[in-house]
């Protein structure tokens, strides 16, 4: 398909999400609308992908900045479809029988592949085609007017609000989504008017044009409502991403996943599952996120960014939060985490370590076998294997301008309620007794504690409350 671009119609307000965020910016599977419909364009093999930017144009071009493949073209202001294409003219070519264009919006998310590739095939790239649906509540879309006879030629295509009573009841509506034969495209577009209910320029003028021409006008009927569903209020939105949560939740289930209810998962991002993942209700995921075999996940956790090997088992409420996707949290084998705890950004968990409730770990990495089980904290530190950190304990890694590191060797038992003040060591088999402050690095073997003597005094009486005087109310 060497000779098609694709123009990406992004300039409009969207008035109805009633948001600061222009429309094809808000997220849908965690990712912005018009990001879908690039990937999507990309997969086509396009060779040259323009994207009409207008309402909030530096915003949109900022948030696609990272495609160092698309051109832009700025429409202002925005005077109707046919426009936006006027618009981008000046990056299509203007050799005649040069290829064609396809049409896409940024604010339909769900467009598929395989739908594109048909409509462009129907098109052989040389005859305008447009991609339809027949539906039984066509209320504010563009109408295709066929003539009456058997051949049903399509004549053209009527907007919603330039129709008769008797045009408003045709079923079969257009998308938005058209192939134009670059022959015919300049010229086309420089014969549109804005003589219409709307007096906007309407791409879909172009439609009667070829007809005019004499030139053969082709349709493909999509099949599917939500691969050609607009975004235009929160509630479309909210109805597409449970679409797409449906889809992503049949594709976990198609690859082994065992799902305890596939509309109670959201996937914001990619999962990717092993043998015999289980994932129970209410979970999130964010970014990459790579299951191996035999993994389960609890109730209501959310994960982000992260890599937990083989048979890890992740109790209810817990949180996995890695930064990025170039930069993964990592828990090895047989792991067990929460319920209710808590990883932060540079966490590497070896196999088999333990991370309880309301435990805390940041920037740290722990051996085979370490175990925090309770009300800990581990900030930048380098834990061993074996390493027991007793309930209550901390580093304290931040002094307040800069951050420490903790190092905790092999086999090193930290007792309960310890502050381990970084920069420190604790050697190798050492003890650290509970409720000691250590601010120094301590011997191998050795049971290092700070604590203050207990003092007792015997037969102590508390103090009594004073009788309450009942008259006194
Ligand atoms: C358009 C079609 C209508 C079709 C409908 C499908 C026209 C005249 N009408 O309707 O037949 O049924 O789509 O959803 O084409 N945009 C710009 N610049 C503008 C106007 C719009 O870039 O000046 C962009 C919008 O951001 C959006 C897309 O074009 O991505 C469609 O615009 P929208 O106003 O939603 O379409 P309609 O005119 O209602
Ligand atoms: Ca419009």
């Amino acid at each position: 398909m060497s000779g098609m671009d694709v123009v990406i119609m992004a300039a409009g307000k969207g008035t109805r999400m009633k948001s600061r965020t222009p429309k094809v910016l808000h997220t849908l599977g965690g990712v912005p609308l018009i990001e879908h419909v690039i990937k999507v364009s990309k997969s086509l093999g396009a060779r040259r992908q323009v994207v009409v930017v207008g309402h909030e144009a530096s915003k949109v071009q900022a948030a696609l900045a990272h495609h160092e493949d698309l051109m832009f073209a700025l429409q202002e202001p925005q005077l109707g479809t046919g426009h936006a294409l006027q618009s981008a003219a000046a990056h299509l070519p203007v050799l005649p029988n040069a290829g064609c264009t396809l049409v896409l919006s940024g604010d339909v998310p769900l467009i598929g592949l395989n739908t594109l590739q048909a409509l462009v095939a129907a098109s052989k790239e040389q005859h305008l085609t447009l991609l339809t649906l027949k539906t039984s509540s066509p209320q504010g879309y563009g109408r295709i007017v066929r003539t009456p006879n058997a051949n049903r030629q399509v004549l053209g295509i009527v907007e919603e609000k330039d129709a008769s009573p008797q045009e408003r009841l045709i079923e079969e509506i257009y998308v938005g989504v058209m192939v134009i034969p670059n022959a015919h495209l300049h010229a086309w577009l420089a014969a549109l008017n804005n003589n219409n209910a709307q007096q906007e320029y309407y791409l879909t003028d172009l439609v009667a044009m070829a007809v005019a021409a004499k030139l053969e006008v082709h349709t493909h009927a999509c099949l599917d409502p939500n691969e050609v569903a607009g975004v235009n209020d929160p509630a479309q939105l909210a109805h597409l991403e449970r679409a797409y949560q449906r889809n992503v939740a049949g594709q976990l289930m198609h690859a082994g996943a065992r799902l305890a209810d596939p509309a109670r998962i959201d996937v914001r991002g990619e999962v990717v599952v092993g043998q015999d993942v289980e994932i129970d209700v209410g979970c999130v995921f964010e970014g990459r996120v790579v299951l191996g075999d035999g993994v389960k996940i609890g109730a209501h956790c959310v994960v982000s960014n992260a890599h937990l090997s083989a048979d890890v088992v992740v109790k209810p409420f817990t949180h996995i939060q890695g930064e990025s996707s170039a930069h993964l949290i990592t828990v090895g084998e047989a792991a067990q985490l929460g319920p209710y705890a808590r990883l932060r950004a540079g966490t590497v968990l070896g196999a088999e370590v333990h991370i309880g409730n309301f435990v805390e770990i940041k920037n740290s990495t722990l051996g085979v076998g370490s175990k925090a089980n309770h009300l800990a904290y581990l900030g930048d530190s380098v834990v061993g294997d074996r390493v027991n950190v007793g309930a209550g304990s901390i580093t304290a890694n931040y002094d307040g301008a800069n951050k420490h590191k903790t190092v905790i060797e092999d086999d090193v038992h930290v007792g309960s309620n310890s502050v381990l003040v970084a920069p420190v060591t604790i050697a190798r088999g050492g003890t650290v007794g509970a409720g000691s402050v250590i601010s120094k690095d301590t011997q191998a073997g050795a049971l290092t504690l700070t604590r203050a003597k207990a003092a007792s005094l015997a037969h102590w009486s508390r103090p009594q409350k004073k009788p309450t005087n009942p008259s006194s109310g």
